[in-house]
């Protein structure tokens, strides 16, 4: 459970902006939309329905821009790696066409604002690039191209790419893009606020009371709006079950310098473990971009330091690297049958809406997200708001996934109670973590590189799952829903609204 030495993680979009330094809200406030977090679901939202002449307040708990969104690979595609022929089969040819419509759109809407507002964020044209990783991927990829193709996506399978290892094949999308993403938005919330709208930092929503109109109650103060949005990953207001409907996966990723110039595509390896891969512009030079090591969040077997030193591997296994520049990880939400949830977010709240759950691509899902939510509120429908309906009934063939995760989740709670109330009170050495038992309860405890214990409750408090270390991150982290935790228990993101307890100061005996 130790990282001594290495760097910190520091995603490569923070490290090159100026942080935000939006006011908290204070008191109460009164707007037709409330938009709940300030990623590329909420801003894209916030920014349509400004354009409409509407007055919205983003609230964001934390600093807009520092969530998945701050530390994505920000590849802007409607190639999702192999989804389309699995979309024909499970929802039909009317909901896959949606689904690639909404995407493909996406893209073009980033493109206009990038033009409209002349935003400085290194948008380009690219094409994407899903490689069969073996042969036996091969047939895979050829009936994704066939599929894409039948539903008007750019698509073709092609023998050759530019990478420096053997692939059998793979399938390209042409004029695909990628960019800057806190770049493109901080200028798209610049955008937002003024005439009566806000954007609002470390203002943590805490609950919604639906109806006309809806209340979010805040850490600072009731807002009062029409309409509510919660893009915040998670729903941290969950009434309608999303927590058994979806599952948090982490991912790492580096910025590399090579000795060479860097791929000009986007790939994506669809095989397994995957792979991605892309180069980015950084004070005149091409970065490479390269990502990978899924798993479920707070698994941490191997632990999260080995998955970074995995992606190096396979980095200098392939390129020539001289050295890494950055590397961080986060995660996002995976539905049960790959498709996000965009719409009312549940048949008893009325008026609030949700966008989540976009399994890895929530650059262009979390935008189309933006342009349907911000169309439902204003006119009440949209042509592609159907496949994404939060309210359907997940097709048949994603039943057993649906059982399979709600059984992890739940062995999770079980197992990772079982183990907690067994582990011996042993503080950890310096600059490890482990979870110990005292009084019944069970309490992270880390011991910094100055040898200070931090103990805090390691008991989440969104559903009361244990929680686990993340040697990389130093950060607590839960199995079931995705919350995270700073060392000290400061709640780092959702679905938990609620910091975690410290650990009582008599039961500090050696810290
Ligand atoms: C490793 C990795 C690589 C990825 N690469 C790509 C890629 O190349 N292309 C792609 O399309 N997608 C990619 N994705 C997915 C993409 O990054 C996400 O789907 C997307 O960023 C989600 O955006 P969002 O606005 O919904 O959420 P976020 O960006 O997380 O924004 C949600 C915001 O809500 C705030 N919040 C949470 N709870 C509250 C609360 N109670 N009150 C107020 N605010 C709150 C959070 O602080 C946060 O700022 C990747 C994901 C991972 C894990
Ligand atoms: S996030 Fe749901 S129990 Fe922790």
């Amino acid at each position: 459970m130790s990282e001594r030495g290495a760097r910190p993680p520091e995603s490569l979009w923070l490290a090159t902006t100026e942080a935000t330094d939006y006011d908290p809200l204070e008191g109460g406030l009164e707007v037709d939309t409330a938009v709940v977090g300030g990623g590329i679901t909420g801003l894209t939202a916030a920014l349509q329905l400004v354009e409409a002449g509407q007055t919205v307040a983003v609230i964001e708990a934390d600093r807009i821009v520092t969530g998945a969104t701050g530390y994505t690979t920000a590849k802007v595609t409607s190639q999702h790696g192999l989804i389309y022929d699995d979309l024909l089969s499970t929802f039909g040819r009317e909901k896959a066409r949606q689904y690639a419509a909404a995407n493909e759109a996406a893209i073009d809407e980033v493109e206009t604002r990038v033009g409209e507002l002349g935003i400085d964020c290194d948008f380009e044209r690219r094409p994407a690039y899903t490689y069969a990783a073996e042969d036996g991927d091969l047939d895979a990829v050829r009936a994704e191209a066939e599929a894409a193709a039948a539903l008007g996506l750019p698509a073709e399978v092609v023998e050759a790419t530019e990478l420096p290892f053997d692939v059998p094949g793979a399938v390209r999308f042409d004029d695909q893009a990628q960019f800057h993403p806190r770049s493109y938005l901080l200028a798209i919330a610049e955008e937002v606020r003024g005439d009566g709208s806000y954007v609002l930092e470390e203002t943590r929503a805490r609950d919604v009371d639906p109806g006309s109109p809806c209340e979010v109650e805040t850490s600072r103060g009731a807002v009062v709006a029409d309409d509510v949005i919660v893009a915040t990953q998670f729903p941290f207001f969950d009434r309608n079950g999303y927590f058994a409907r979806m599952h948090p996966k982490q991912a790492y990723l580096l910025a590399v310098r090579i000795d060479g110039t860097p791929p000009r595509g986007m790939y994506y390896g669809a095989g397994s473990p995957p792979w991605t891969l892309r180069s980015h512009p950084v004070e005149g030079e091409d970065l490479l971009l390269v990502g990978g090591q899924g798993h479920e969040t707070g698994e941490n077997d191997p632990p999260t330091s080995e998955r970074y030193r995995r992606c190096e591997s396979f980095a200098r296994e392939h390129f020539d690297v001289e050295s890494v520049e950055y590397r961080w990880s986060t995660h996002d939400y995976y539905s049960v049958d790959r498709v996000p949830f965009v719409g009312p977010l549940g048949p008893t709240t009325e008026n609030v809406y949700v966008g989540t759950g976009f399994g890895g691509w929530g650059m262009t899902g979390g935008t189309a997200a933006g342009l349907i939510l911000s169309e439902l509120v204003r006119a009440g429908a949209h042509p592609w708001a159907d496949v994404f309906d939060p309210l359907r009934v997940a097709p048949r063939a994603s039943a057993k996934r649906f059982v399979r995760e709600n059984a992890d989740t739940a062995g999770h709670f079980v197992g990772d109670w079982a183990d907690a109330l067994r582990s011996s009170a042993d503080l950890p050495s310096v600059g490890e973590a482990t979870v110990i038992r005292e009084g019944g309860r069970p309490y992270g405890v880390y011991r910094d590189g100055d040898g200070r214990v931090h103990g805090v409750s390691a008991v989440c408090p969104h559903m009361k799952c244990v929680l686990r270390w993340n040697d990389a991150e130093r950060t607590w982290d839960c199995p079931c829903h995705g919350s995270r935790f700073t060392h000290e228990g400061e709640v780092l993101s959702g679905p938990a609204v609620d910091d975690l307890p410290r650990r009582p100061p008599n039961a500090d005996r050696d810290g």
